[in-house]
């Protein structure tokens, strides 16, 4: 028997997948030990298996994750499916200094170990630009949110006068998928970030904003700096509205006080991460993924 697998903190996500794909649910029940251990429990043994579970806040969930997809594989599980909305640990692919590890690659051998297939959603791809490179022999899927969050902001009244505005060239994808949905101008900011909660973005030379609707699009947002520092650039180019949409939120509620008093209006997020600001669905997208993976 086929199944689909959710974990407590993404059991919304996991339901609607479920019934999306015609699959049972099963949700693991996890236990934490006094001394940090976890204590993973599901019962039975398919055959197949779709595992879902955003990496986010990661080290924990990862070990959880080795430890169901071993015991579905002693259980006789022929083919083990991870889909991971948000994945962690790939923005490190080189070693920036000497000694640092490469995470991405260890992660590429670790995943890629367990499962036979991996979908995942926008994942923080520098240098690598396929996911492939990733997790070679895993058939592996890394889905764009552009025309998604692009959709949204159709049905917030986006027409030619928006501008679809990501903060670097590594959200050139996503802004020209969220732009061309949105029918909207894309515009790709130059982002130079000093440290965790330092960064500045900028715009080209001559960017002329006077009057107009922005729509802030992002990979993540975590600590929100970057979100802040680009409605500060884009009002002193001239802009008057601003909102942002993101394929995965991960910064706490308290935060928005800070996004309202830089004058932006909303914040939205795909579902892959459970959060308050979830407004765009990702279950279609995934399962006519995994139709064809
Ligand atoms: C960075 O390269 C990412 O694309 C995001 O711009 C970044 O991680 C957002 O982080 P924060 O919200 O902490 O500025």
């Amino acid at each position: 028997m086929d199944i689909l697998i959710g974990f407590p903190e993404g059991e919304a996500l996991a339901g609607r997948l479920a019934s999306r794909l015609g699959l049972g649910l099963r949700m693991v029940a996890l236990h934490r030990f006094p001394d940090g251990e976890s204590l993973v429990r599901l019962e039975g043994a398919p055959e197949r298996a779709v595992i879902v579970r955003s990496l986010d806040r990661p080290n924990d969930k990862l070990v959880e994750l080795q430890f169901l997809a071993g015991a579905l594989r002693e259980r006789g599980c022929r083919e083990l499916t991870l889909v991971a909305p948000y994945l962690a640990y790939m923005r490190q692919d080189i070693e920036f200094r000497p000694g640092e590890v490469v995470s991405q690659r260890i992660m590429g051998r670790w995943l890629g170990g367990l499962f036979d297939r991996i979908v995942t959603v926008e994942p923080h791809l520098h240098r690598t630009h396929d996911l492939t490179a990733v997790f070679p022999g895993t058939r592996s899927a890394a889905l764009s949110a552009g025309p998604l969050l692009g959709r949204w902001a159709r049905e917030q009244g986006a027409d030619a006068g928006w501008v679809i505005l990501g903060p670097d060239e590594e959200s050139e994808h996503l802004v020209h998928g969220a732009a061309q949905a949105a029918g909207a101008q894309a515009l790709v900011g130059l982002k130079v970030r000093r440290g965790d909660h330092d960064v500045s973005v900028g715009l080209p030379a001559g960017t002329d904003l006077t009057g107009r609707t922005v729509l802030f699009v992002d990979d993540i947002v975590s600590s929100g700096g970057t979100l802040i520092d680009a409605a500060k650039v884009a009002r002193a180019h001239g802009a008057t509205r601003f909102l942002a949409a993101t394929a995965h939120a991960v910064f706490p509620m308290e935060r928005m006080a800070a996004f309202q008093a830089a004058g932006i209006e909303t914040v939205v997020s795909a579902d892959g991460i459970d959060h308050p600001t979830n407004a765009i669905g990702l279950t279609g997208l995934i399962a006519d993924c995994l139709a064809t993976l």
